[in-house]
């Protein structure tokens, strides 16, 4: 199990007071998390001793920054544990992860016709990509629906998972709901009728062990901010062969192996489909990250949220007029979305941060989730491996000043 009081102190953040004589209460790692010391201080020591561009110069300082990133790409490739560091794509985020997969696979391979499927519990960066890229082909989106309950209809899947289908696309973990999805099963099934499988894997990979290589995934997207590491950077997982036989998605330096004014060839993987002066300090920070959470064991971080989480939900569920989204504990990973009744979800945040608990509120970028739900917004507390029992109670006592102040 995790030594809480040890990883807090690791997180400069958390020391600080949210106004004077308030201490920070940050329950909002589902949107971005906070950086331990270790991944600051090593985009510190780039900018300080070794900022040069990467893959281009034959002096020293470049030839530091491009094995320091490229080192930290090995690490990321380990710790989702892809077969090659090929298939290890650095983009800015989990977003253009999708995007890349969209224009690039999807302008190559889409046909009046083909169907895409997504769940309708997704977050807008795997449904809107998709979107534009179908009107764009002639494809057609379609979508699994949730049970009340939060959970996949997987009843429906054959109906909706067919020849027709060219890729499924769907969170391993929903960013409002907490549900975790059976990512195998439904990567099986994807397989099945000869379609590819994409893994929004934002939610997951900073939580959970995963491994490409056992779920068998075709694409896999994730954000560095949401595990410990910097903004501006993500990765792309890819299978190899399919990486190999899909176009460059953006033209310029870096990605090419010849340039002619008649005409370009491209660069091997992973460079094909990273064009341009990459974020290096934001490569190598997620390096970091990915070492910092690697030596807390993610066996050790699921099994921590897990209980946090149990705990969170029964506490909750003692304020009166509260709702919460999404599914039992023992199917959700650390995120409680929830409504109250008679409260908007902006008047609850804003009254928790007078406490100085940061919580979010607003659709989460899930419109169709919380449409499907009889909701147009809901407050969502998330949690992570810094967060305490403590906090959960300060929380919901929060919770249940905020309804006096309402006189609910
Ligand atoms: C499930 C899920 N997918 C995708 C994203 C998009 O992440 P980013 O904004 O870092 O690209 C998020 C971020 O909230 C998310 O929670």
């Amino acid at each position: 199990m995790l030594d809480v009081q040890q990883i807090r102190a690791d997180f400069p953040i958390l020391q600080e007071e949210a106004y004077p004589g308030v201490p920070l209460v940050y329950l909002d790692s589902a949107a971005s998390s906070q950086k331990p010391l270790p991944v600051i201080e090593v985009m510190n020591q780039y900018y300080r001793h070794t900022n040069a561009n990467v893959h281009r110069g034959i002096h020293r300082l470049s030839e530091d920054a491009t094995n320091a990133y490229e080192g930290a790409r090995e690490r990321i490739t380990r710790f989702i544990n892809a077969a090659d560091s090929a298939e290890v794509i650095y983009v800015r985020n989990a977003t253009e992860g999708f995007n890349l997969v969209a224009y690039s696979w999807g302008r190559a391979n889409l046909q009046p016709g083909d169907e895409i499927l997504i769940t309708a519990m997704e977050h807008h960066a795997n449904i809107v990509p998709w979107q534009i890229i179908a009107e764009q082909t002639g494809a057609v989106v379609r979508h699994l629906p949730f049970l009340p309950n939060g959970t996949l209809d997987l009843d429906q899947l054959p109906q909706l998972l067919t020849e027709k289908t060219k890729l499924f696309s769907f969170t391993a973990v929903s960013n409002v709901f907490g549900t975790v999805n059976p990512v195998k099963q439904l990567i099986d099934a994807a397989h099945k009728v000869g379609a590819l499988a994409m893994v929004d894997a934002a939610q997951a990979v900073p939580h959970m062990p995963v491994d490409v290589q056992a779920w068998d995934c075709d694409f896999l997207a994730f954000s560095g901010h949401k595990m410990c590491g910097p903004t501006g950077i993500g990765i792309l997982f890819g299978k190899r062969h399919i990486l190999d036989a899909m176009p460059p998605f953006m033209g310029g330096g870096d990605m090419i192996r010849r340039v002619t004014l008649e005409g370009s060839t491209w660069a091997d993987l992973p460079h094909k489909f990273e064009a341009g002066t990459p974020g290096i300090a934001e490569g190598i920070g997620l390096g970091t990250a990915v070492d910092y959470l690697t030596n807390l064991g993610m066996t050790n971080v699921h099994a921590y949220e897990q209980q946090i989480t149990n705990y969170a939900l029964e506490a909750l569920s003692e304020v009166d007029g509260l709702q919460i989204l999404g599914p039992s504990a023992a199917q959700r990973g650390g995120v409680a979305a929830f409504t109250i009744q008679g409260l908007h979800p902006h008047d609850i945040a804003e009254l928790l941060d007078k406490d100085g608990i940061a919580i979010r509120a607003g659709h989460h970028c899930a419109m169709p989730l919380h449409h499907l739900s009889g909701v147009n917004s809901s407050a969502r507390a998330s949690f992570y491996i810094h967060t305490t029992t403590e906090e959960v109670d300060k929380l919901v006592e929060s919770l249940n000043r905020a309804r006096k102040v309402f006189r609910l």
